[in-house]
């Protein structure tokens, strides 16, 4: 069968691969991919940034947003069959003495020796026929079957939103006002989950004011800044929560002293390390001085893509099919090429196998 696979640590080593079609065990199912979402972390598995093989194998097999069609389902398996459409999520735990693991907070693990399909010891999705552990699948409904590539994007802003409002349970707070650095697939969806909890949302991305991406954040009534026009530290409004989703050191340094007070900043890049600022005393006050609070949020567990379905009829209930239109391109599977390629204007390319 076909795989897109990668020699994790080499450079640019990603390519189609025919490689031997897999065989369910017992608590296992076969699934059948339908397509599966590219993202920044496939991008850096392919310029060898990140990534490692499953034991025994030295390459990986890519993809980690997927969407499959069960095939087949191993011998004990209960309450999936044949046919039934799922998101797997991403994943696995980590089998020592975890705390986190051992109730389902796989999220959370606290050995760091957890597995990640399509990114970390287990091979992922993207291929015409791929393996899960039949816990970590969530059933799609059909109405939502052409953006569900996207639940698993989703589920990760899911995670952060809800760990944000546990957070400040450390106080009363009734947040009134966020901003959302970034609109990439991430940026928007956080920024859609915000505007369900009754935010005023602002979104700040690179894009002049008539791109697609402010087109959705206006449409879901947010607040389209772009810094080109208008830098971050201009902005003379104050937020109760901020997420930064960039992934850009110097973005989110300079939106800390947007972060009001009481207000809490969650992280969801991977940043680049020997970028510092050179103000950190001022920082660490401030956070110090207005009981602010940063923290970050990594990956997401079954229940994040259960919110996600949730939220995916809500958003759609209010906004109509706006969650589809991230999906700006829809490529086959020979021409996955073009899904690696920088794309400013893209939002979320989508490679089908089907
Ligand atoms: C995935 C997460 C994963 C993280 C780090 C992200 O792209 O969405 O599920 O935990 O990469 O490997
Ligand atoms: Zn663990």
């Amino acid at each position: 069968m076909k795989a897109l696979v990668v020699k994790p640590h080499s450079p640019n080593s990603i390519e189609l691969r025919d490689v031997t079609k897999p065989v369910p065990s017992e608590r296992q199912v076969l699934l059948e991919t339908l397509c599966v979402g590219i993202d920044g972390t496939d991008r850096e598995i392919n310029e060898g940034k990140y990534g490692e093989s499953p034991e025994g194998s030295d390459f990986l097999v890519l993809g980690h947003e997927a969407l499959t069609r069960i095939s087949a389902v191993g011998d004990d398996v209960k309450g999936f069959s044949s046919g039934d459409l799922v998101v797997p999520t991403v994943r696995r735990p980590c089998w020592e003495n975890c705390l986190n693991c051992r109730r389902g907070e796989v999220s959370m693990c606290l050995t760091g020796n957890y597995y990640e399909h399509g990114i970390y010891k287990l091979h992922g999705f993207a291929s015409e026929y791929a393996l899960s552990d039949s816990n970590f699948l969530v059933k799609i409904p059909d109405e939502l079957k052409d953006m569900a590539v996207l639940l698993e994007p989703l589920s990760v802003a899911e995670k952060a939103v809800s760990q944000v409002f546990k957070i400040q349970q450390r106080m009363i707070w009734e947040p009134k006002r966020a901003l959302v650095l970034g609109a990439g697939p991430l940026g928007l969806l956080a920024a859609m989950l915000l505007r369900l909890r009754g935010l005023d949302v602002y979104s700040l991305a690179t894009q002049p004011k008539d791109s697609l991406k402010a087109d959705i954040v206006n449409y879901v009534g947010g607040t389209y800044v772009n810094t080109t026009e208008t830098p971050l530290r201009t902005l003379s409004v104050k937020f109760d929560l901020i997420v930064e989703a960039t992934g850009n050191v110097g973005v989110a340094i300079e939106s800390l002293p947007l972060l009001g007070v009481n207000g809490v900043l969650c992280f969801l890049g991977v940043y680049r390390e020997k970028e510092a600022c050179q103000d950190f005393g001022k920082v660490l006050t401030g956070m110090v001085l207005g009981n602010r609070l940063m923290f970050g949020s990594v990956n997401s567990d079954k229940v994040h893509f259960e919110a996600g379905i949730h939220d995916l009829f809500e958003i759609q209930r209010r906004y109509g099919n706006v969650v589809e239109r991230l999906i700006t391109e829809k490529l086959t599977v020979n021409d996955f090429r073009r899904a690696f390629l920088p794309g400013e204007t893209t939002i979320k390319t989508v490679v089908c196998f089907k």
